[in-house]
């Protein structure tokens, strides 16, 4: 298998508009990313993935671009952004930008004039028709929406205020690439591609057997083509790093976007765990992992992550942020940063941040979230009951704001903030973690410097033990001579297992542990409730 940089990276994912409010206004900024550049770089990561800071109505929230080549108001100007990328290269970091292209916003000028006129020369950016078929979107219950102007609908996978572009039109594809070639230019390290696989359509749009399931959205024929395309006319005049936001995909069409020599993407992430396990399960997760190892192993890369903007944070979704957060927090962290493939941390997963439940549809922000606040109740249904529905995976749980201090806002903003903070921001922040050694914190900064001096965390190949297991994850990554045992104890209740049965004669130092005491003597181990342990063997 080749080494690469990228193999080798961890990625810090910044939701900047929650990350520091450099001036009042409520939402975090390119400035306050700026400020903040000493803190990200001492916890060893390499890259950051910025979330789409480029002009918009701001819809969802930035995932609606109107100018893809100038900055949001709310997140700075260009000068700024400048700033804050040679910083981020200063400091030997790399960044990378998220690239939307599947849609823009219904504010961007294509699409104004592709409305405005069935013979507007570019009406077909966007993608008309006459009919509409029965396939739900992601935000809302058609993909298509009736426009007055020309009596036609228009298409899209999101709301109704992001449109879907036209890839088969050339002059769209030449476009998008064009400004590809402006932030390439300009020195940013590569791209995080929001929906990739979506951008070819299913030709005539045939009425789906059922419509809620609606991967019909993605892996259409020409996908590979346009990637393909994408990488011949722009990625590889550049050191460019890429990795694809690829639902509803398989193994097997996943190597199809990140097999070496395909000349796609370097990377993927797919949403098996994230989309489809709504609670941890073992047995599930654990088929995932071995899946995805078997198809990708030695011929493409995988990533690693249990949360992201989209998804409700890890300790809440999957572990216990009560009683056990430190616990799962640093045992769902030893999982992520010891399996095969590309460890991410999403902004405040380093401190243990938590999910929330807002009392009220009001405090809630996600477009996703209130549409279907408004189709449920609008089906005559209890708002209270629907509302708790939605509560745990709602996309919020994981936007409020970055918890820095216990000072008003959690330290985060001197004005109001877009989203309200977290109550829990008094003892669980960022200057907390620091002054303590055992913090969460500092156990993220360990693995991700254990990465970087063992190259067995990224090329060792990976055998599991204790399959049939409930609560233990137990798997071994070796390269060469260089073997390491990882045991993890997902589960709230002790556990009691046999070395012997993980393959392993003897133990050797322990390189990593959540729990104090721990020793390499033991043939029998009790493991307690969200224990981690990594043995050198
Ligand atoms: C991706 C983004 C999400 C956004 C959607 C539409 O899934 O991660 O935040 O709403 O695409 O662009």
């Amino acid at each position: 298998m080749n080494k690469t940089w990228w193999k080798e990276a961890v990625v810090y994912q910044v939701y900047w508009r929650s990350y520091y409010d450099s001036n009042g206004d409520g939402y975090g900024d390119l400035e306050g990313v700026y400020q903040k550049l000493d803190y990200i770089q001492s916890l060893g990561v390499d890259v950051l993935w910025l979330n789409p800071c480029y002009d918009s109505p701001d819809v969802d929230n930035g995932y609606d671009i109107s100018d893809y080549r100038s900055i949001m108001p709310k997140a700075g100007t260009m000068a700024t952004f400048d700033k804050l990328l040679s910083a981020v290269h200063d400091r030997g970091m790399k960044l990378i930008m998220d690239l939307v292209v599947n849609h823009t916003s219904d504010q961007h000028s294509w699409f104004k004039e592709s409305r405005s006129a069935i013979d507007n020369p570019k009406r077909d950016y966007y993608i008309w028709r006459k009919e509409t078929n029965n396939w739900r979107s992601y935000f809302a219950p058609s993909t298509w929406t009736y426009d007055d102007t020309t009596g036609e609908y228009y298409f899209h996978s999101f709301s109704k205020e992001q449109p879907d572009l036209n890839w088969e039109n050339e002059k769209v594809r030449q476009e998008i690439y064009a400004m590809m070639r402006f932030w390439l230019d300009k020195g940013i390290d590569g791209f995080r591609m929001d929906v990739i696989n979506l951008l070819a359509k299913l030709p005539g749009f045939p009425n789906a057997e059922n419509p809620t399931d609606i991967s019909y959205l993605g892996n259409n024929p020409g996908i590979h083509e346009y990637l393909q395309e994408m990488h011949d006319k722009v990625l590889k005049h550049y050191d460019a790093f890429t990795v694809g936001e690829i639902p509803f995909v398989s193994p097997e069409d996943g190597l199809l976007y990140v097999g070496e020599g395909r000349d796609e993407l370097n990377t993927m992430f797919h949403f098996e765990v994230c989309d489809y396990m709504a609670h941890w399960d073992m047995q599930r997760f654990k088929q995932i992992q071995a899946r995805w190892y078997e198809g990708l192993w030695g011929k493409g890369w995988n990533s690693q992550f249990l949360n992201n903007h989209d998804h409700t944070r890890v300790v809440t979704r999957f572990g216990n942020d009560a009683e056990y957060r430190e616990q799962s927090a640093t045992c769902f962290a030893t999982l992520i940063h010891t399996l095969p493939g590309m460890p991410y941390v999403y902004q405040g997963e380093e401190i243990g941040m938590t999910g929330i439940r807002f009392s009220s549809i009001d405090e809630y922000n996600d477009i996703s979230m209130k549409n279907k606040y408004a189709e449920e109740v609008g089906k005559g249904r209890d708002p209270e009951e629907v509302l708790k529905e939605l509560q745990h995976l709602s996309r919020d749980n994981s936007r409020t704001p970055m918890q820095w201090n216990d000072s008003p806002q959690g330290g985060f903003t001197e004005g109001k903030p877009w989203i309200a903070v977290n109550p829990n921001y008094a003892n669980i922040n960022v200057e907390q973690a620091l002054s303590d050694p055992n913090s969460i914190f500092y156990y993220y900064k360990k693995l991700i410097e254990l990465r970087k001096r063992n190259e067995v965390t990224v090329y060792g190949s990976f055998t599991t033990y204790l399959d049939e297991h409930d609560q233990i994850y137990a798997y071994t990554r070796t390269l060469g001579d260089e073997s390491w045992l990882v045991l993890l104890n997902i589960s709230e209740q002790h556990a009691t297992i046999s070395v012997a049965d993980c393959g392993v004669e003897k133990l050797g130092e322990i390189v990593i542990s959540n729990y104090a005491g721990r020793n390499n003597q033991e043939k029998v181990m009790e493991l307690q409730p969200y224990e981690a342990v990594v043995y050198r063997v």
